[in-house]
């Protein structure tokens, strides 16, 4: 397993918000979160690879929202925040290297990473906030997946709001997500981050440090949990997911 990471920007408490209020964002425990973050990656067995840093973009450590990669195809973002857009030239670059079949979502149309959650052989994808309606089908093109819109209202990305275990199962924290009957198989988790998980493998999932009880909820189920104190990138509406791209 290899995972896509960006060093954070001296800039980052100037982060965006969009659903929350400010708060003081201490930059120098963000910079060893998230050496910790990368560290638990390379623990679990992934190779990573920085995407190089982009002092001038606040939010470039949330490396995820510039593309979304599927197999060998990879479609490159384009940020709904216009603040954004300057982060996907060096991570495109990155991935090209790299040997990836890279296309790109063209304007109008707008798409982050964090709106695009992959089950199986569906790319559900989060519209209403940072991403547009129109992005879908570029995404279905480029990705070569099936593709279907959600939507998102109350949370930033669809991933803000729901993620999903090992087998399928979406976990979501009930009222952030606008239509959990969406899913044949809803778990509610009962915070926030407990909604946030990267698959590691089929037992194992990283999560924030900040949902001890979905983590005993996932132990309960049979899974390892590995947890990460991110707690400075929650206050910039940040999350496990959004901090790597898995390359898978
Ligand atoms: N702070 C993350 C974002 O607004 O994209």
């Amino acid at each position: 397993m290899r995972a896509l990471v960006r060093p954070p920007s001296p800039r980052l408490a100037d982060g965006l918000l969009t659903h929350i209020d400010r708060h003081p964002v201490d930059t120098d425990l963000a910079m060893q979160q998230w050496d910790d973050y990368v560290a638990a990656l390379a623990d679990v067995g992934w190779d990573l690879i920085e995407v190089p840093p982009a002092p001038e973009h606040p939010d470039s450590v949330f490396v995820e929202d510039t593309m979304v990669v599927h197999g060998d195809r990879v479609v490159i973002a384009r940020p709904g925040a216009p603040e954004r857009r300057g982060e996907t030239a060096a991570a495109e670059r990155t991935i090209r290297d790299l040997g990836y079949s890279v296309s790109a979502v063209t304007q109008p149309a707008t798409l982050d990473g964090g709106d695009v959650l992959k089950i199986g052989k569906t790319a559900y994808v989060g519209v209403g906030g940072r991403t547009s309606e129109d992005a879908c089908a570029q995404l279905a093109d480029g990705l070569g997946m099936a593709v279907e819109p959600v939507p998102v209202t109350k949370v930033l990305h669809l991933k803000s709001g729901v993620t999903a275990l090992p087998d399928g199962t979406v976990v979501g924290y009930v009222p952030l997500v606008d239509d959990p009957a969406r899913w044949d198989r809803f778990l509610a988790v009962p915070e926030e981050s407990g909604a946030h998980v990267v698959v590691v493998d089929d037992d194992t999932v990283l999560m924030a440090a900040s949902a001890p009880r979905s983590a005993s909820l996932f132990r309960e189920r049979g899974l390892n949990v590995v947890a990460v104190d991110i707690s400075e990138y929650e206050k910039l509406e940040g999350c496990v997911t959004c901090l790597s791209v898995r390359l898978r």
